[in-house]
């Protein structure tokens, strides 16, 4: 059996701005596939392993995206991704919750363990991996849905309708957006500035109660305000998720992320791929990267 959902999921259909949703053909997810490991009093949160890649390439048809990444990803902490454009941060970060599923040409290699299980084995639900790990996006894509039904909506399909006013509280509290929105729930998410609707999206995925959220350049189109209080609002989240983010923002980098990957192109043989130039605590990125390509980068000589 496809464990390519073809059917329309909540997750998917975040991903579309302003697709239409229709509760009553959304699928039932399927029994757990996936078992997170629950071993908060066994080792300190930092060292547990959430995302094990290992010589992970992605090719879209015959063109080789992005090459022999290896990295670990810990709990509860931020870890983010820079690079220049086009190297396959993205992509990577979309291969963290089978994002990517959805491109027929995409194809993965090597080995992507989420909590030790391989994120691409047969059998595993995507649909299931994606409520688990819950995706931001560049653009906030807010249902043209009141702000409550936008929070409710998932967890409804997912049948966790007990308490929903709570659950959406809870959310919105969680997203710094409560005392914004309390006195205005029913009306129209659309109406909301662009920062607050990217907090709504953050709100919609802690909705459903997820171990990690990956976010792609969730500030690109917001003002330094508005970035400011999501970068606070990232902080208070690693105590409760796992977050990686994409970056092209390198302050914003240095500022929340705990670790930092930076991706680049290589051009040597002909051929154009992204590639993991280095990885390690983000003070080392920035301050004394051990590779001359992150130097350059970091100093702004190149990218
Ligand atoms: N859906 C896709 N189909 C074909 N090629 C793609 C697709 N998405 C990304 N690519 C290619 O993969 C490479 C990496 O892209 P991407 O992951 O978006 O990089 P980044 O996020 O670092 O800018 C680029 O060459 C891009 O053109
Ligand atoms: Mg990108």
């Amino acid at each position: 059996m496809s464990n390519k959902t073809q059917t329309r999921s909540p997750y998917s259909v975040m991903d579309e701005p302003h697709s239409e949703i229709d509760a009553a053909t959304a699928p039932v997810v399927a029994p757990l596939a996936i078992e997170v490991a629950d071993s908060k009093d066994e080792t300190p949160p930092s060292r547990e392993v959430v995302f094990d890649l290992r010589d992970v390439s992605v090719y879209y048809g015959q063109a080789l995206a992005v090459a022999g990444v290896s990295l670990e990803i810990h709990r509860n902490q931020i870890t983010a991704m820079i690079g220049p454009s086009g190297c396959g941060k993205t992509t990577i970060l979309r291969s963290l919750n089978r994002m990517n599923d959805s491109v027929s040409s995409f194809r993965l290699t090597g080995s992507c363990t989420y909590h030790g299980n391989d994120l691409y084995a047969s059998g595993v639900d995507a649909v299931e991996v994606r409520r688990r790990i819950g995706m931001v996006f560049q653009r906030p894509n807010p249902f043209p849905k009141s702000i409550y039904d936008n929070i409710g909506w998932a967890p409804r399909i997912l049948g966790m309708r007990d308490n929903l006013d709570e659950r959406v509280e809870k959310a919105l509290r969680g997203a710094a957006l409560w005392d914004e929105v309390k006195d205005r729930l029913k009306t129209s998410a659309l109406g909301l500035s662009g920062g607050q609707q990217q907090r709504l999206c953050i709100a919609r995925s802690i909705a459903i109660e997820p171990d990690v959220l990956l976010l792609d350049e969730p500030c690109s189109a917001l003002d330094p305000i508005s970035t400011a209080s999501i970068e606070d609002l990232m902080q208070d989240l690693k105590n409760d998720y796992t977050l990686v983010i994409v970056t092209h923002n390198m302050q914003q980098a240095a500022r929340v992320a705990e670790r930092t990957a930076f991706f680049s192109l290589d051009v040597s043989g002909g051929q154009r791929k992204g590639i993991l130039v280095e990885y390690d605590d983000t003070a080392t990125i920035f301050t004394r990267p051990a590779d001359k390509r992150t130097e350059d980068y970091v100093t702004g000589r190149f990218g």
